[in-house]
């Protein structure tokens, strides 16, 4: 690994579609950090079978996704962009960290517990597995660092004690990642409900912006945006809606929170509303254009999946090896 930069791992679902709150929580973010780490962004296509996927717009999805990374901003010759399915290490390594993770600890996981609850009819080992297979994608790197919503704190805590107990038993194999904490990406909120975060999976397609929507509907989804009868644009707890807005306009522009809330001084809630409509739609529009155009080009989507997989192939591998080594695996005549 090139010696001095720390590295990086994070990852996306392809379910459902990407929305402003992915790109503004997450995506951006990534951008912002890929300068200053050695970065792995994966598409991580083996996590999202826990739930039954129809394989062909799972395909797609998975592209989509692949390719957004890239219309954002990740430059793919600088961080490497790849599916997980394309490197067999994750597999593997998830197996052998399953014989050092306690079911106890499974047990405790919170995402597990509520999926459980939203899939009654198709609790498999694969969704109770789910925090291993994801420690296997941060520890395979030798991760210094993983950007993560609220939401993954859970595993990624466990992947530390993975990692410590393995490296406890056998020797300094496995770098202990940390959270990457620093400027958080934007938090955005339901704009149907502004209490509940914007998710890709929400039923109600008013309550998200879609990074694929037009302008158009953009532009209708906010005017259609729950705010209050306050009448007041202000940034406070008991106005989420307005502040929510606020807080979308304040991300899109880079402006202090303070400053966008002087921009609207008296003015009314419509205004409020076309003015982040506008400048999302502007901000999202260029993005939208290159995502096209990637997708369109297929030799070059092809080459840069091919390249990235190896070499991420090729550091898993090398961490692999060590660990198949230590747990005592004959070695693999090569
Ligand atoms: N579980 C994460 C999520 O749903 C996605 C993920 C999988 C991930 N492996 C990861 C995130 C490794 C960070 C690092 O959001």
């Amino acid at each position: 690994m090139a010696d001095e930069k720390k590295v990086l791992f994070s990852g996306m679902q392809a379910t459902g579609n990407l929305t402003l709150g992915n790109y503004l929580g997450a995506l951006k973010n990534w951008v912002d950090l890929s300068d200053s780490y050695e970065c792995f962004y994966s598409v991580v296509d083996l996590h999202s079978i826990t739930v039954r996927q129809n394989p062909a717009e799972f395909r797609q999805k998975a592209k989509n996704l692949l390719a957004l990374y890239i219309a954002a901003g990740l430059d793919p010759t600088k961080n490497c962009i790849y599916y997980q399915s394309h490197v067999s290490g994750h597999a593997e390594l998830s197996w052998i960290l399953s014989c050092f993770t306690y079911m106890g600890e499974l047990n405790r996981m919170t995402q597990f517990k509520d999926k459980s609850a939203k899939h009654a009819d198709n609790i498999n080992a694969g969704l109770y597995t789910y925090p291993v297979l994801m420690a296997a994608d941060i520890l395979l790197y030798q991760t210094n660092v993983v950007p993560v919503g609220k939401d993954q704190l859970q595993h990624l805590e466990l992947t530390r004690d993975i990692a410590q107990r393995f490296n406890a038993i056998y020797g300094d194999v496995f770098q202990i990642p940390e959270p990457f904490i620093g400027k958080a990406g934007a938090k955005i909120m339901s704009l149907q409900d502004p209490l509940k975060k914007m998710s890709k999976s929400d039923e109600n397609p008013n309550a998200s912006i879609y990074l694929t929507d037009d302008k158009d509907t953009i532009i209708r989804k906010f005017k259609r945006a729950v705010t209050d009868s306050e009448a007041n644009i202000c940034y406070r707890e008991e106005q989420p809606g307005v502040s929510n807005l606020i807080e979308i306009y304040s991300a899109c522009t880079g402006k202090s929170i303070d400053d966008a809330v002087a921009e609207f001084a008296g003015k009314g809630y419509g205004d409020l509303k076309l003015a982040v409509g506008e400048t999302v739609a502007d901000m999202l529009a260029p993005l939208q254009t290159r995502h096209a155009e990637i997708l369109s080009d297929k030799a070059y989507l092809d080459g840069i999946v091919k390249e990235n997989a190896e070499k991420a192939q090729y550091f898993a591998n090398k961490t692999l090896r060590k660990v198949q080594k230590k747990v005592g695996f004959n070695e693999k005549i090569r």
